[in-house]
């Protein structure tokens, strides 16, 4: 009995042995020696449009590479993959998307270029219908024999083994299904692990004495479902994306709703029915003090709207990505978070520490407030023709000094510190985000890259020489998203799905949809003319 049991355990540690090995050497036997390897971490809109423009270099210029992907959910899509049911604080959820949540701009200005959404999608796409569309682009990559997508698969630590002059990444990662730990060695690095997953959830003096009156102080990022605050009074703290989400829900099952805004936030419409108070700051003596000095003694739940921070724990715990609570010095050679901005990156992508090569390591998607499509996929484009051609980025001395001027742009256009500002581009373009008369963030970084070799125009991801790669309509577009947000949820609770229904009926390429705006648009301003409420 005991020999049994012996020679069990035996062929169980000797499988799994192997299949560790399997997992991270596939097809040694084949003796692949891959060129370059690639790891790619987080399979959201980052990672996917990664894998695209990795996979749509022309052949010679990736050939013998090794794509290895991994995503620690069961499925790819980042923070669209739904988890409805989040565990309880502190415990911090997958996702922040709720079952109703719609896109907050119209979805052609959102799209990877020449990808438009599937016939008669809304125009404030339901979640479910992007999660399908970045699906959709994930199916349709065409990975190579040796590439390897890993679901499940958490990625804790990551360390560069070498100098400035050379090394590899060696890289650790938790495979879920198993809680078995399996190393990987990578050439470069793509990180897209998201912006919105570790809550920036501030202490408020006398929040004890709050919580001990058996009051509720929340998180946006757990919020799932307004029926909860039915005949509440709820506090709603902060005027960015997330905060007009949640007033517009909460505003409908509260029985009243204070929505704190503060006077320089982004430029969002008001919610009707939502009463807009100053800037909260306390809970001092128990009671939510605003700015001017007011209290509202009425409340019962605040919910914190308060943004996500900048947090990569698999470099931070490497010391790869220093904490750097009061502020980031430009020059600092070693990459920092302050939990708003990473620094030095050079356009919010290449990172240039000091202590690898610059094109070891690569942020895609760190953007906030951008054209998520074009935005990413001018990232990723830039990633994976950079790696196959290390001399398309230029000296690290060269992406400092381009870093430092744009970051003096920010600072006079904008008049805050790069730290403060964080990875904003809030129009795409503008000199606020350090891109003056030069156009949208994205043609400023393909340009970057043709300039540099002009044989690189109308290559596969690069328009032809003359070109910018933003479609021109899609300035447009950006720019009138705001009427869709607004007028689009206004119609929508005025008359209902059918009116939807109806107004995307056969609407099937780029165009139509670009049509069927620019028809919601105009309605939307002869509507508001009429009514006299223009742009409230
Ligand atoms: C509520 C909400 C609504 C939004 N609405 C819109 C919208 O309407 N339109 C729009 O364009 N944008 C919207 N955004 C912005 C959104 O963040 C981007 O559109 C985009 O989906 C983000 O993609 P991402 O790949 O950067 O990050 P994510 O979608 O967060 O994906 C990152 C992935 O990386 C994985 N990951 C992270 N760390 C690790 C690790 N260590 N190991 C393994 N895997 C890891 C995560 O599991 C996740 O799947 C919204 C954001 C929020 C929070
Ligand atoms: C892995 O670890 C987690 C957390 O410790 C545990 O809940 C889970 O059951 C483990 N899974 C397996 C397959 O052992
Ligand atoms: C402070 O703000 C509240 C809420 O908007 C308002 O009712 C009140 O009049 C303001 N008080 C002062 C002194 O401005
Ligand atoms: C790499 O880029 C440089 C420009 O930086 C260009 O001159 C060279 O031809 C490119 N090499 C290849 C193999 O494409
Ligand atoms: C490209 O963008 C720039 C800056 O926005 C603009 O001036 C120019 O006309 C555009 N070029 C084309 C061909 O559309």
């Amino acid at each position: 009995m005991l020999l049994l049991w012996l020679l069990l355990c035996y062929v169980l540690v000797s499988n799994c042995a192997r299949a560790q090995w399997t997992s991270q050497t596939p097809l040694s036997s084949s003796a692949f020696e891959p060129r370059k390897r690639i790891g790619v971490v987080g399979l959201g809109t980052g990672g996917i449009t990664a894998l695209r423009a990795l996979r749509a270099l022309p052949l010679h210029m990736r050939e013998g590479w090794q794509i290895t992907a991994f995503d620690q959910r069961h499925a790819v899509g980042g923070l669209w993959v739904p988890q409805d049911d989040p565990p309880n604080p502190p415990s911090v959820p997958q996702t922040p998307a709720y079952p109703g949540l719609r896109m907050n701009a119209a979805h052609m200005h959102m799209t990877v270029p020449g990808e438009p959404f599937p016939p008669e999608t809304p125009l404030l796409a339901p979640r479910e219908r992007v999660l399908e569309y970045w699906q959709g682009l994930f199916d349709a990559v065409q990975l190579g024999e040796h590439d390897r997508v890993l679901l499940q698969h958490l990625v804790t630590q990551a360390a560069w083994i070498g100098d400035h002059e050379g090394g590899y990444w060696e890289v650790e990662v938790m495979d879920l299904s198993t809680n078995r730990t399996v190393g990987f060695q990578f050439d470069h690095l793509i990180v897209a692990p998201g912006v919105n997953r570790f809550p920036r959830i501030p202490t408020y003096e006398g929040q004890d004495a709050w919580l001990t009156a058996g009051k509720r102080l929340e998180h946006s990022m757990w919020f799932r479902d307004a029926s909860k605050y039915v005949g509440e009074t709820v506090l709603t703290v902060g005027g960015g994306p997330s905060g007009l989400d949640v007033a517009r829900h909460v505003v409908r099952t509260a029985r009243k709703l204070y929505w704190s805004r503060k006077d320089e936030g982004p430029d969002l419409p008001d919610v009707p029915g939502a009463e807009n108070v100053p800037s909260f700051v306390s809970m001092k003596d128990g009671l939510p003090t605003l700015e001017n000095g007011t209290t509202l003694p009425d409340v019962d739940t605040i919910i914190l709207a308060t943004g996500y921070e900048v947090r990569v724990p698999f470099l931070s715990a490497t010391n790869f990505l220093d904490d750097a609570p009061h502020g980031l010095p430009f020059d600092g050679a070693r990459l920092s978070t302050n939990g708003r901005y990473i620094s030095p990156l050079y356009e919010h992508i290449v990172s240039l520490d000091s202590r690898y090569p610059s094109g070891a390591l690569y942020f895609v998607s760190i953007l906030t407030y951008d054209p998520t499509g074009i935005a990413n996929t001018a990232q990723a484009t830039f990633a994976a023709y950079t790696i196959a051609n290390a001399s398309l980025l230029g000296t690290r001395a060269e992406l400092c000094a381009a870093l430092a001027q744009r970051e003096q742009r920010v600072r006079d256009d904008a008049g805050v510190e790069p730290g403060r500002y964080g990875h904003k581009v809030i129009l795409g373009y503008g000199p606020e985000q350090g891109y003056g008369a030069d156009g949208f963030y994205q043609d400023v970084l393909i340009r970057s890259l043709v300039a540099r070799d002009p044989g690189l125009g109308g290559m596969p991801g690069i328009p032809r020489l003359g070109f910018n790669f933003t479609e021109t309509w899609r300035v447009w577009a950006q720019e009138n998203t705001d009427k869709v947000l607004v007028g689009w949820h206004e119609m929508l609770a005025e008359r209902g799905e059918e009116w939807e229904e109806e107004f995307v009926r056969g609407q099937r390429t780029e165009a139509d949809y670009l049509y069927t705006m620019r028809r919601f648009v105009e309605f939307w301003d002869s509507r508001s003319g009429l009514s006299g409420s223009a742009s409230e």
